[in-house]
């Protein structure tokens, strides 16, 4: 009863936020007829295109491929696939130790031969025609040329032993197949204008993944050699705001796999995996793609911080990973990549500072995916403009979190269903944080919601970050932190 009263008061706010006060705003994509008084709805629609790729304009001079979105959801629900092969590799019995470095194998091939296009023979990568979709509202932080965006920023120190020479920037671009395309097209509707975020569970046999490069070469870090190299024309990474696009390298270093499968993983519904580069493996960059690890849950039953040497139940890593790969594992090893800043320095923790601490995963992050946010994605409040014990002038740099293994700190280690939200009165939106950290925020923005009643409830430390979608980063703070020089 609750529960669904609850649902219905969210879901009218959402509606009422979505009738929609559209103005032209500076930096929109192209636009007609701006400077008209009266608009019909029809022309208002005109002057924001949400399905647009990228608003930084290459130079006439470029002209290598580019970045299209690729958006004609398909309307008709797609069947669920029938003995795929990613739960054959199972062999028949429940996901384990044993066969889930399989499991992402299997994944791995079945996606191989478009994604061997896309990475590395993007002259002929055509999504639409291979079934792949983009998500709307990202034109503003899209590059022209790949369609990627910053990620995060991580310092070398968060490296040690792998030798990071420099600090690094992260970007990143999203793909969703044909079955989680549907979805997308469920969501956005014709026009991508009123969200419902209600229809935002995907069917069985979605499949979303994400490249992941970094900026370090393998001059900077030697686990890069043998990546293969994207274009990027941004703003180059690390300089301060106001800096015009420019033309440079990153190295593909990281690639997520997710499937909705019920089966395999019956609390979540989907299971996670990412492959990492090793140089060591044999082949093209694609083939020296392997598994870091799997999960399909957060592993409650077992409070790593009490119990750390407990073999985790819902999570395996790839012993034969890369070390580099398994420096930034999350809480008590579970699974996270080396893009996803599961390890945080700098952390103020019961009011102490604490230099390194990993208290993240995959799905412990992604749990919070609801409309409207309203936990942080980390494990704690964020990052306060004017709270806790350090001084002052040190505020705004430290991420304050949650005691690992407290009970606050727990609620981020769930196993739940992908529409059950991790906070009550909001939209669970089934592990999507494309979705509920950048899309959402992005359309709020510029579909001139009422934004401060949107994020009336939602943490300082978050509310910051919604409100600035495009400077916003999953490791909890605004980028670029260099300010320029007054
Ligand atoms: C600290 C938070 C965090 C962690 C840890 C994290 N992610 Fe994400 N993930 C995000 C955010 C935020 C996005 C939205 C895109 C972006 O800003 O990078 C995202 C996007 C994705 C997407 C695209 C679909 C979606 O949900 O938006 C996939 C796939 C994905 N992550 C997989 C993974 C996998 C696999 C891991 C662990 C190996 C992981 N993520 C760890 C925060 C996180």
């Amino acid at each position: 009863m609750i529960h669904s009263a609850v649902h219905r008061c969210c879901r009218m706010a959402w509606r009422a936020g979505a009738v929609l006060a559209l103005v032209a705003l500076a930096f929109l994509p192209p636009s007609s007829g701006k400077g008209q008084e009266k608009k019909g709805e029809e022309q208002k629609k005109k002057d924001v295109d949400p399905f647009a790729a990228s608003t930084t304009k290459l130079p006439p001079s470029y002209k290598g491929p580019t970045f299209h979105l690729s958006h004609k959801y398909p309307e008709k629900k797609p069947k669920p696939p029938t003995d795929p092969p990613w739960v054959k590799a199972l062999g028949g019995k429940p996901i384990s130790q044993d066969n889930a470095i399989a499991y992402a194998n299997a994944l791995k091939d079945h996606i191989g031969k478009d994604m061997r296009t896309l990475i590395l023979d993007y002259a002929k990568w055509n999504a639409g025609a291979a079934g792949w979709y983009n998500m709307p509202w990202l034109f503003s932080i899209q590059d022209p040329i790949h369609g990627t965006y910053v990620g995060s920023g991580f310092p070398r120190s968060m490296f040690p032993l792998s030798g990071l020479k420099k600090d690094m920037t992260t970007l990143v671009v999203i793909y969703y197949n044909d079955v989680a395309g549907y979805t997308l097209g469920q969501i956005w509707g014709k026009d991508a204008m009123k969200p419902d975020v209600k229809k935002a569970q995907y069917e069985e046999g979605a499949i979303i993944v994400k490249v992941a490069l970094t900026t370090a070469m393998k001059e900077d870090w030697s686990p890069m050699e043998g990546a293969a190299l994207w274009d990027v024309y941004a703003p180059p990474p690390g300089s301060p705001a106001g800096t015009p696009p420019a033309f440079f390298k990153a190295s593909f270093f990281q690639f997520d796999i997710i499937v909705k499968d019920s089966k395999t993983a019956p609390q979540t519904s989907w299971v996670f995996t990412t492959l990492v580069h090793d140089k060591n493996a044999k082949g093209d960059a694609w083939d020296k793609m392997v598994p870091l690890g799997a999960m399909w849950g957060n592993d409650p039953d077992i409070n790593s911080a009490i119990d750390p040497n407990a073999i985790l139940q819902q999570n395996v890593i790839n012993p034969m990973a890369p070390l580099y790969a398994t420096e930034t594992l999350g809480y008590g090893g579970r699974l996270s990549g080396p893009n996803d800043g599961a390890v945080v320095q700098s952390a103020v923790i019961d009011g102490r500072l604490v230099p390194r601490v990993a208290v993240s995963s995959c799905m412990s992050c992604h749990g919070v995916a609801e409309a409207p946010m309203r936990s942080f994605l980390l494990p704690g409040p964020g990052v306060p403009r004017a709270s806790g014990n350090v001084s002052p002038s040190t505020q705004g740099d430290f991420i304050y979190l949650y005691k690992p293994g407290a009970l606050a700190f727990n609620r981020w280690f769930q196993s739940r269903p992908g529409d059950e939200p991790q906070d009550r009165g909001t939209v669970a939106l089934d592990y999507h944080m494309n979705l509920a950290f950048k899309a959402l925020p992005l359309w709020a923005k510029y579909t001139n919601q009422d934004r401060s009643k949107l994020y009336a409830d939602v943490p300082s430390g978050l509310r910051r970050l919604l409100l600035e979608p495009e400077r916003s980063s999953k490791n909890g703070h605004l980028f670029p932190q260099k300010r320029p020089k007054e």
